[in-house]
């Protein structure tokens, strides 16, 4: 992998055991999942998931990706806790709150899918803004293979992402999606080469960092806020978020910027 994009220095605050998430001197985290082969999204790891999402919420950063093994982003739920309607009763509403919490970080959140993101894990990616495959990455919904369905918000998330039809056909099926199909139908936004992934993914934060930060959280907020709304509740949104961005120090310097030196010469502080 390129080092070009590589911060020089990378710590990580707080102790996970199942999850690393390291903050880069430019502002750009990462959270890497870590619970052995497949990355099952147990309990104890989702709700490490929620913890990350809760200290990225009170210590934003400027972009976040999101990224698992090489092989497996995420093979989905760990099955040996399904059990009947009471355990799901209870799985449900941990992995939405943990999943919620991070769509909701007022950055970017990159998901970086390195091979399969199956069920639970195809819902991880789903909850990120933006969504970098390797050439292998492997999506699907196989929860009815399994006889159940989707519950980490993959009903939802994809039918918004790829439309309805096609999400029923792939929720209904089980089937895999491989990378180049993910692509077409907006479910990878981005396909890269292996070895180019993680590059790929810190160069777009960097650029990201380098930006109005404080107001990409602001139009963030208000693209989400859109899609469960009519146009016309939307356009109110968008009003008073296009207020409230003038209240930043970063449009006084991007407009002065813009007047004195041309487009994109501005030198931002992220307030
Ligand atoms: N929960 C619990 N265990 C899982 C798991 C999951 N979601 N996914 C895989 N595993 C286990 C397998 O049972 C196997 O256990 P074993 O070594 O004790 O036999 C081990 O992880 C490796 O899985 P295996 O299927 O042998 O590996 P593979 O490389 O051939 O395939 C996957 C990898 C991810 C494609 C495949 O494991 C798979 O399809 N997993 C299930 C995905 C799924 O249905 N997710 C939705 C859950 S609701």
């Amino acid at each position: 992998m390129g080092v070009g994009h590589r911060p020089s220095r990378s710590v990580q605050l707080m102790a996970y055991e199942l999850l690393t998430l390291e903050r880069h001197d430019n502002g750009v985290a990462v959270l890497t999942l870590a619970n052995g082969k497949v990355n099952a999204l147990s309990g104890a790891l989702v709700a490490e998931i929620g913890a990350a999402a809760q200290e990225l919420t009170d210590t934003p950063p400027a972009a976040l990706i999101v990224s698992g093994g090489d092989r497996i982003f995420a093979a989905g739920a760990e099955i040996s806790e399904f059990g009947g309607p009471d355990e799901a009763k209870v799985i449900g509403p941990q992995i939405h709150a943990a999943f919620d919490r991070l769509a909701a970080l007022p950055c970017l959140v990159i998901a970086s899918v390195s091979g399969y993101a199956l069920g639970g894990g195809c819902e991880l990616a789903l909850a990120c803004d933006y969504r970098i495959a390797s050439e292998k990455a492997v999506f699907g919904q196989p929860e009815i293979l399994l006889g159940i369905i989707p519950g980490g918000g993959g009903t939802q998330r994809l039918a918004r992402v790829v439309g309805p039809s096609k999400a029923k056909e792939i929720c209904l099926t089980g089937r895999q999606v491989r990378a180049d199909e993910a692509h077409r139908i907006g479910l990878a936004d981005e396909v890269v080469a292996p070895d180019a992934l993680m590059e790929r993914c810190l160069e777009l934060g960097a650029t990201l960092a380098k930006g109005a930060t404080v107001g990409q959280g602001i139009c963030k907020r208000a693209i989400d806020a859109g899609l469960s709304t009519s146009l016309a509740e939307g356009l109110l949104v968008e009003l008073d978020a296009f207020v409230e961005v003038f209240r930043t120090e970063d449009s006084q310097i991007g407009v002065k910027s813009f007047l004195e030196s041309g487009p994109g010469n501005a030198e931002f502080t992220g307030s």
